[in-house]
């Protein structure tokens, strides 16, 4: 069967083995899918081996997807702006193809598994690290009436908007990078792609700027997205955590791996179950 696998350090806690083995049971796929730790100054001669090793795709999480991203023979439009990859596809010459499907799997977890609609509506997104940077191009696709980046170094939320403006020119999307103080509410959809939480910080906005019942999303699952979503459901928001984002991310690489597209409901219900 073909080898794929999943980089990062650490990464004994990743869901990405469980998720890749369900979808190919349920597509009726021969794969092996592992995860592979790799030494923090090792990830360039890690990912060559596993190349030379016959290896067909990699998922790149934490901390190389920067470095996952310069190292690909060729990268989609969407790695080009953000600087970061999660998805590689080797293909059978052995070249590398770089592709971020993150922003793709938030998307599919709000608007189809949530059943909230981003188009014509007033989103915020909070940080403008690499989680961020993934997320953007494919909000914009979305056409939201407004796209709001804040992060608490601004010079970098307005880098991120600077290398996605041409995006938006002729549309309907006011995009903006805005300092937290100068925020003007309501929400319809707070996203928070920092790592605020898990440094026990407090949520970097006030939680006037959520309409009620608005969607207030963390890109993480677990322990780390719980701050965020208690201070979302204080201030009369739905919480989300990202757990749905990881499972459609996945899906959107396999789709790119194997050209089927694998069913992800059900997997999202089995993680669920399994987390509980
Ligand atoms: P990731 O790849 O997960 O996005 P990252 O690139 O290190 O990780 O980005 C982390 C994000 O969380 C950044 O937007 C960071 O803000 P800065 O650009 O100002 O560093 C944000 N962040 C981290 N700790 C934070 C805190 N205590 N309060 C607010 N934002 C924080």
């Amino acid at each position: 069967p073909d080898r794929y696998c999943v980089i990062g350090n650490p990464i004994a806690h990743s869901r990405s083995p469980r998720i890749h083995t369900l979808f190919a049971q349920l597509t009726g796929q021969a794969l092996v899918y592992e995860a592979e730790l790799v030494a923090l100054d090792g990830f360039d001669a890690a990912v060559q081996q596993l190349v030379q090793a016959g290896t067909r795709g990699m998922n790149v999480t934490v901390p190389f997807k920067l470095e996952a991203a310069g190292l690909a023979d060729s990268c989609s439009d969407r790695v080009q702006r953000a600087g970061a990859a999660n998805t590689l596809v080797v293909g059978a010459d052995g070249r590398i193809h770089a592709d971020n499907t993150d922003g793709l799997g938030l998307v599919a977890d709000i608007v189809r598994n949530a059943g909230v609609p981003l188009a014509g509506q007033r989103v915020l997104l909070l940080g403008a690290g690499g989680a961020a940077a993934g997320a953007l191009a494919p909000l914009i696709a979305e056409a939201p009436a407004l796209l709001v980046v804040c992060n608490r170094t601004h010079a970098k939320a307005q880098h991120l908007v600077d290398l996605h403006a041409d995006l938006v020119q002729g549309a309907s999307t006011q995009l903006q990078a805005m300092e937290a103080d100068a925020l003007a509410g309501p929400f319809d959809v707070v996203i928070n792609a920092t790592a605020s939480s898990l440094q026990g910080a407090a949520i970097p906005v006030p939680g006037a700027l959520l309409r009620p019942d608005a969607l207030a999303y963390d890109t993480m699952y677990g322990p780390a997205a719980e701050p965020f979503l208690q201070w979302a459901r204080q201030h009369g928001a739905t919480g989300r955590d990202g757990l749905g984002m990881l499972v459609e991310q996945a899906a959107e690489a396999f789709a790119l791996w194997r050209g089927v597209r694998p069913p992800s409901q059900p997997v999202l219900a089995q993680l669920r179950s399994e987390l509980a």
